[in-house]
């Protein structure tokens, strides 16, 4: 599987260690940036881009990564067939691609802990979507696009 990731600064330092993790996982991993801790970005840029990488589909899904991931989301959800959840829970990491079929996860990098994000990471790429009643939802979400 191949997974973009993307943060602002607030962000940065759990998406490089959410890169380490997943290459050592084998995932095949496309760091969108920011590659360094700079002083402050915006998170739309780096939404874009990652988003952008899997609507080509340069990959399957994308992780991003801001302070609370609620403007991560909020940017990538402007995008058609981008379905980002913002999720805080690891539980919800599961039921976003179950019966959302989320294709990108926003991640809280100055709330929630490193383990927790990490499980969070571990439920949404290890479940699938169920599809059946869920489709018909989805394609009542498409329709508003
Ligand atoms: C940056 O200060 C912060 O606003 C951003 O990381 C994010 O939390 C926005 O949703």
């Amino acid at each position: 599987m191949r997974i973009a990731l993307g943060a602002d600064h607030a962000g940065w330092a759990q998406k490089d260690q959410l890169v380490a993790y997943l290459v050592k996982k084998d995932y095949e991993v496309v760091d969108v940036g920011p590659y360094r801790d700079e002083e402050s970005v915006d998170y739309p840029d780096y939404a874009l881009k990652a988003c952008d990488a899997v609507l080509t589909g340069q990959v399957d899904c994308a992780i991003l990564v801001c302070g609370t991931g609620i403007g991560m989301a909020m940017t990538a959800n402007k995008l058609p067939r981008i379905r980002a959840a913002n999720v805080v829970l690891p539980q919800f990491g599961a039921l976003c691609r179950e019966h959302n079929d989320a294709n990108v996860l926003a991640l809280s990098g100055r709330f929630i802990d490193f383990e927790t994000n990490r499980q969070i990471v571990d439920e949404f790429l290890g479940a699938s979507f169920k599809g059946d009643r869920h489709q018909a939802r989805l394609d009542k979400i498409a329709e508003l696009e």
